[in-house]
């Protein structure tokens, strides 16, 4: 596991986009496993500014997002689709057919699981995934108790998810009770795995997933599996570590 200790949230996002960066020049038909969520919010603000200064071109680029809420229409403000559209894709040049998020809508919610574990197969597997972490070592929906052998699937969401969920809905009850993800295998599969993390909120997270063992009931740690691991965390998430070592 490479760990990369930025002083702060910008820096975290700058070397989060200069690895993501480094890989479109490498491989400008390149497969990215993107994720939502406030964390990787600076990252995509940096890459699109790299975009406009003519230093990336995502005319031959892929991606795969790691979940969707169920019930949610594309078009829906609090959708994950809709996210990755306002925050990402329409500033940048890449082709919409290219970039793949589980759909959330559909009455066949196994048959959109098996369709997305094909896509991730097919398209993919990422050459490099970016990753969030949850308080409670969640990452993507898999919440603790996540088999490691886990691929698509459909996932009922904890209380406390949803209640950190909750400020971008108009009240809790709006906040949707499950979600699709992909799987602890399905992350598994990405060629390099990139985790940010920032803030105080996510310290106690960090510890556990730097000094624990892989543990089911700590999905993040499932990662110490897999051979191409960066963390990228700032200083105040990685205060705990620092204390303990
Ligand atoms: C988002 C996702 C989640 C988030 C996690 C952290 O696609 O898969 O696992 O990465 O909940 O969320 P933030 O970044 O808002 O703290």
């Amino acid at each position: 596991m490479n760990i990369i200790v930025a002083k702060d949230y910008k820096e975290m996002s700058q070397a989060a986009s200069q690895m993501i960066e480094e890989q479109i020049t490498k491989k400008p038909d390149a497969v990215l496993g993107l994720a939502t969520g406030g964390t990787p919010l600076g990252t995509y603000k940096e890459l699109i500014r790299s975009y406009k200064e003519g230093r990336a071109d995502y005319r031959f680029l892929s991606t795969i997002n790691l979940d969707e809420y169920v019930g949610l229409d594309p078009e829906h403000h609090q959708s994950y689709r809709y996210f990755m559209n306002q925050n990402f894709f329409q500033f940048i040049n890449i082709d919409k057919k290219n970039t793949y998020i589980p759909y959330g809508k559909t009455e066949g919610l196994e048959q959109e699981c098996r369709r997305y574990e094909e896509v991730i197969d097919t398209v993919g597997p990422p050459d490099l995934q970016l990753l969030g972490i949850g308080e409670n070592g969640h990452i993507g929906f898999n919440e603790p108790g996540t088999s490691f052998d886990s691929e698509t699937h459909i996932v009922h969401l904890t209380h406390s998810t949803r209640e950190a969920n909750a400020r971008f809905f108009e009240s809790m009850e709006d906040v949707p009770t499950k979600a699709i993800t992909m799987g602890i295998r399905s992350i598994m599969k990405s060629k390099k795995i990139i985790l940010l993390a920032s803030g105080e909120r996510k310290a106690d997270a960090i510890c556990q997933l730097i000094h624990g063992e892989p543990d089911e009931q700590f999905p993040a740690s499932s990662l110490k599996n897999h051979d191409d691991l960066t963390l990228i965390v700032d200083e105040d998430a990685y205060k705990k570590v620092q204390r303990k070592g």
